[in-house]
């Protein structure tokens, strides 16, 4: 009898030992939840500090009696690495998956294999978009998202970034016009061609100032990823083409535009005397310009806001309830005012 018991024993305490996917161990109260996070490049300003916050931010959702594991992969900007990452995560038994798509067209397809294998998933920051038969983004809904009931998106409407952008030239005395000849001749560092992001921050900065009547020209628009040193490449290049005839430097996130401070500066050019330089994102370098004169504008993109919509949306569905199929955060103006006022 007492083999028996010290057997039966024995089998109860490897199974308390196998840690069950989302279940409850056996023989203790702890559920442990295992997230997996595949994010489109770790070398990114802003997509790192929006993943250290949600890192942070699931930890503080732990308590005595459920944990989550969270699992980190860098995508190195290559969709075919993503595509690996994910299906290892379905391998791997997640019990739900963020994923921060290196291509929004690939949507579909990690949405069709992760909801197969019936692992809720939450997209964040890069928004997968219907298009219309002309190209026009629709954007009541994405059909991917809107079919799947344990599919969401985390993120913020990029066109109010754009606009931001156009409206703190506007609120210039000058209206950005620097050498008061009546056009607005601009430089557009462009984030990346295929992100809805670049896309609407590009077209929208532009349409609040011919909205506004503004006579605009664009000298430059290039692609710089998103990246410091291509954005620095990109203004050195235009300032040698183009001198003193460029009004505006307009860089689709903050990454890009502490480039193109390095570049202005390098030129001996000063921002808001000669010119003047927008970005979008808020990252605490870009603050510091703004605080020392140096660039004019950025947008909050808010990345706590986000990726707490992003972890509560998750934290919810793992405990049975349900999800929405879009949660946005609001981008903020960040002027010199918005600055003094907040930083
Ligand atoms: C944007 C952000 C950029 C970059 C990009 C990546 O929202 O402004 O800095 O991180 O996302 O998709």
């Amino acid at each position: 009898m007492k083999k028996v018991l010290s057997l039966l024993l024995a089998v109860v305490m490897m199974f308390s030992l196998v840690a069950c996917g989302g279940g409850e161990e056996a023989g203790s109260d702890v559920t442990t939840y295992k997230v997996g996070v595949a994010i489109y490049q770790f070398d990114d300003n802003f997509m790192t500090n929006y993943r250290n916050e949600l890192v942070s931010y699931f930890e503080t959702k732990n308590t005595d009696t459920v944990k989550y594991e969270v699992t980190l992969v860098d995508g190195k900007n290559d969709m075919a690495t993503q595509t690996d990452q994910i299906r290892n995560f379905i391998t791997q038994g997640m019990d739900l998956i963020i994923c921060n798509l290196v291509q929004t067209s690939s949507a579909d397809a990690i949405i069709d294999e992760v909801v197969a294998a019936e692992i809720p998933l939450v997209l964040i920051n890069r928004e997968p978009l219907a298009y219309d038969a002309d190209g026009v983004p629709v954007k009541e809904g994405y059909e991917g998202i809107l079919n799947n009931p344990t599919v969401c998106y985390v993120g913020s409407d990029a066109r109010q970034s754009g606009t931001y952008q156009g409206e703190i030239v506007l609120a210039l005395d000058n209206k950005g016009d620097v050498d008061g000849d009546g056009v607005v001749r601009y430089v557009m560092v462009v984030g990346d061609p295929e992100n809805i992001d670049a896309q609407f921050r590009t077209e929208y900065s532009i349409k609040a100032l011919k909205d506004a009547g503004v006579e605009v020209e664009c000298l430059v628009e290039q692609i710089g990823n998103w990246a410091t040193d291509q954005g620095q490449t990109i203004t050195a290049n235009a300032i040698t083409a183009h001198g003193d005839k460029i009004d505006v430097v307009f860089c689709n996130n903050d990454g890009m535009a502490l480039g193109a401070y390095a570049a202005i500066e390098a030129a001996g050019l000063k921002v808001g005397e000669d010119l003047y330089l927008l970005g979008v994102d808020a990252l605490p370098e870009a603050i510091d310009l703004m605080k020392a004169g140096n660039m004019t504008g950025t947008v909050l993109n808010d990345h706590i806001a986000q990726s707490h919509a992003a972890v509560d949306a998750a934290v919810d569905v793992l405990a049975g309830g349900e999800m929405q199929n879009y949660y946005w955060a609001n981008y903020a103006k960040v002027d010199k005012a918005y600055v003094d006022a907040n930083y």
